[in-house]
C-alpha cells in the first residue's frame, strides 16, 4: 500500500517545528505502524537525512512510551489499542496520515514526536507506592480481597502511563492517570493506611505539574489503550474530599 506522510518535525525543545511531508510509496499492510516509520529512517538516513525521532520500548503495548496522534487521535484511530499495535492495513490505502505528538504543556516536546512526560513520575513520587510494611509473600496471599475488589484494583493497574488521556482532553488532564493510580491502591487492604495521604499528595503535586482539570468531556476514556474507566477520577476525588475534610494533615 502506499500512504503519505505529514510529520511534525521540531530539531530541539525550543526549536520551531513544522510539518514535513514524505511518500510512502510502498509498505506491507502487514507491517506494524512502527515498523513503518522505522522504514521511512532507514529512508531518510541512507539520503543523508535527520531519521524522525519518536519513542517505544515493547511494541506489544505494555511500557506505554510509543504514543503519537495520528490523524488527531491519540494512539491512532483503533479504540483500546496503543501505537505500536496499529498495522498498515488498519488505515486506508493511499491515505495521508498527519503525525503529531502529544500536545500539552506539561509534556514539552524534546525532538519530533518524543515528550517529556517525567511529571508522570513526579505525580507518582508523591504517592504511587505502597511505605507501610505488608509482610512478606505468604502473609499477603493470606489477607482476604474479594474478586470484585481484585478486578477493579486489576482494571485500574493496567494503565500503562503513555499519557493519551492527556493528550486527548481539551484540558490537558492528568485526572485519568492519576485516578488510576490512586485507584488500584486503594480499592486493596496494603493501600489503606496511606490512602487520604496518598490522594492529597499526589493531586497536589498533579496541579503543581501543569495539567488542567477534568471538566467531563470523556476524551480520555475514549483515548486510553488500557480502557481505564473515568469511575477512577469519581473514586480519586470522593478520597481527595474525605482528606479535605477531616483536615487532614499532610506533611509538605
Ligand atoms: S489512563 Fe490510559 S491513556 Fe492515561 S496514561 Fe493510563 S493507560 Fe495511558
Ligand atoms: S512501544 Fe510499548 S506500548 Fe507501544
Amino acid at each position: 500500500m502506499r500512504v503519505k506522510l505529514k510529520v511534525w518535525r521540531q530539531a530541539g525543545p525550543n526549536a520551531k517545528g513544522h510539518f514535513q511531508e514524505i511518500d510512502v510509496p510502498e509498505v506491507s499492510e502487514d507491517s506494524s505502524f512502527l515498523e513503518m516509520l522505522d522504514m521511512v529512517n532507514h529512508g531518510l538516513i541512507e539520503k543523508g537525512e535527520e531519521p524522525i525521532a519518536f519513542d517505544s520500548d515493547c511494541r506489544e503495548g505494555i511500557c506505554g512510551t510509543c504514543g503519537v496522534m495520528i490523524n488527531g487521535e491519540a494512539h491512532g484511530p483503533l479504540p483500546g489499542t496503543t501505537t505500536c499495535q496499529h498495522h498498515m492495513r488498519h488505515f486506508t490505502d493511499g491515505a495521508t496520515l498527519v503525525i503529531e505528538p502529544w500536545r500539552a504543556k506539561a509534556f514539552p516536546i524534546i525532538k519530533d514526536l518524543v515528550v517529556n512526560r517525567s511529571a508522570f513520575d513526579r505525580i507518582i513520587r508523591a504517592g504511587g507506592y505502597v511505605s507501610v510494611d505488608t509482610g512478606s509473600a505468604p502473609e499477603a496471599a493470606a489477607i482476604p480481597i474479594s474478586k470484585e475488589d481484585a478486578d477493579t484494583a486489576f482494571e485500574s493497574a493496567a494503565c500503562i502511563g503513555c499519557g493519551a488521556c492527556v493528550a486527548a482532553c481539551p484540558n490537558a488532564s492528568a485526572m485519568l492517570f492519576v485516578g488510576a493510580k490512586i485507584s488500584h491502591l486503594a480499592v486493596l487492604p496494603q493501600g489503606q493506611p496511606e490512602r487520604m495521604e496518598r490522594a492529597v499528595k499526589m493531586v497536589a503535586t498533579m496541579d503543581a505539574q501543569g495539567f488542567g482539570n477534568c471538566t467531563n468531556h470523556g476524551e480520555c476514556e475514549k483515548a486510553c489503550p488500557k480502557e481505564i474507566k473515568m469511575t477512577n477520577i469519581y473514586r480519586m476525588n470522593a478520597d481527595y474530599m474525605k482528606a479535605s475534610l477531616a483536615e487532614k494533615k499532610v506533611p509538605k
